[in-house]
């Protein structure tokens, strides 16, 4: 018979692993505390922007595969069940905050029948699934437990959950293995790469990933750096040792540097759990990546500041982006906005345009304005930040743009605009890593 599955936690990583598994022909119960969500996940809406999984978890609904509850008495019916909880740096340090994970499998506990399988998803520090074995032998001894990171990017969400570079398993049992070799037979059948491994190598695989991304990134913004210090171009250098296939190009282009739910946490919990274990010294250059990457936020300012003025107060800037990436309505630890964020607090009035994310920014920054219309948002402006780099932004007439500001200044954080195209239209154009 076919295996039934919950997924407990039903945000970005839930959700989209729920409807995915229900795509794939299992029942699936989403479990959350959060009734509104579940109300609306129970519609088929989605509660946040992700392209190709609001049709699709529509459908799942409409299959009559897929349902969503707050009640976890309904998780007793499923083999496998899937923990998708947040976990948020603290609010009093740098580690990852557990609270979620740990509810969640003591919520389900009293429902798991024996041989049910508990498989962590979350981001987690080296030891959580050790930890969560042992809570479980207690409260669910014939319960078995095992990690199952996920990779996925936001705005391809259901890409990577369906077609995943890879899959890795953190196992004890080979049982465990069997029963996750059935629910991603279809998944494997792809040819992707079956990783098995034990429980602290599978946590350690997802930050270590990430780490390595985040290195990346600050890596070519470091050199972004010594390019504007030795009159360089940064783009250039980028696309020629991204030739060498041991480099390679992705995750090269330099700007305003990393935000999202997860590379900045993920890198600052790394730290902390390494230190924990005594192996702080071999995490401490992490801390340089997190300082690259902020960093990259500040020279924004800077340049807006040696172009203008030290005293901001007199002026409009108009900032292109709120989200952390395109395709996104995720405002989480975004640079973009936090860039409008420190401007308007040095007493510049910052208007924001998104594509999608102006509500979720302007929770979070209510005193900041916001312009649903690109125009409105540069008319009059004194100078112009391209922070997110959405496609729309590339597609801006410069002369058209050019004949609605009061001065024109642009400044791309993100390397992605045509400088040739706005140098023509007459503006003062500047990018991060370029210097001519
Ligand atoms: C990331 C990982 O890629 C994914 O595997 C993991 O599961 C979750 O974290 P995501 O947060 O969706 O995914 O974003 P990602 O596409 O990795 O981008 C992260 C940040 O890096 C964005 O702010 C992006 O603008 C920035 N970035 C990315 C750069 O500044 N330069 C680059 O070259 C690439």
């Amino acid at each position: 018979m076919a295996l039934k599955l919950s997924v407990v936690g039903t945000g970005y990583l839930g959700a989209t692993h729920a409807a995915c598994m229900s795509s794939l022909g299992f029942t699936v119960v989403g479990v959350d505390t959060d009734a509104q969500k579940v109300a609306q996940l129970s519609k088929g809406e989605l509660p946040f922007y992700e392209p190709g999984l609001d049709t699709l978890l529509l459908q799942e609904i409409e299959s009559g595969r897929l349902t969503f509850t707050t009640d976890f008495s309904a998780v007793a019916d499923a083999d496998v069940h899937f923990i998708c909880v947040g976990t948020p740096q603290s609010k009093d340090g740098l580690a990852a905050d557990l609270t979620y994970v740990k509810a969640s499998v003591a919520a389900i506990a009293p429902f798991l029948k024996d041989n049910s399988l508990v498989v962590g998803k979350s981001t987690v520090p080296v030891g959580t699934a050790q930890m969560l074995r042992e809570q479980l032998s207690k409260s669910a001894p014939h319960a078995d437990l095992a990690w199952n990171p996920e990779f996925l990017r936001e705005g391809f969400a259901v890409e990577d959950t369906l077609k995943p570079n890879r899959l890795v398993v953190g196992v004890v049992t080979d049982r465990a293995e069997q029963i996750l070799k059935e629910v991603y037979a279809s998944i494997i059948a792809l040819d992707t790469p079956w990783i098995r491994a034990d429980l602290p190598t599978a946590e350690l695989v997802k930050v270590a990933a990430n780490s390595f991304l985040a290195t990346k990134i600050s890596f070519i913004n470091a050199m972004a750096e010594v390019c504007e210090a030795a009159g360089g171009d940064v783009t250039v250098l980028a696309k020629a040792i991204g030739y060498d296939p041991r480099i390679g190009h992705r995750f090269l282009q330099a700007g305003i540097g990393f935000g999202g739910g997860c590379l900045p946490k993920d890198i600052r919990a790394f730290m902390a759990r390494a230190e924990e274990l005594g192996a702080k010294q071999a995490l401490d250059f992490l801390r340089e990546i997190d300082e690259i990457n902020l960093r990259a936020r500040q020279r924004v300012i800077d340049v807006v500041r040696s172009d203008l003025s030290e005293d901001l107060t007199k002026y409009k800037i108009a900032v292109l982006g709120a989200t952390f990436k395109p395709d996104s309505d995720d405002v989480r630890d975004s640079p973009a906005l936090d860039i409008a964020a420190q401007l308007h607090a040095a007493g510049a009035k910052v208007v924001v345009h998104d594509p999608k994310g102006i509500e979720p920014a302007r929770k979070r920054f209510p005193t900041l304005t916001f312009e649903e219309n690109v125009e409105n948002a540069v008319v009059d402006a004194d100078a112009i930040l391209h922070l997110t780099e959405w496609k729309e932004y590339r597609a801006l007439d410069p002369q058209r743009i050019g004949s609605i500001v009061k001065s024109k200044l642009i400044i791309d954080g993100r390397n992605m605009l045509d400088r040739d195209l706005w140098r023509a239209a007459g503006w003062r154009f500047h990018a991060l890593g370029r210097t001519d």
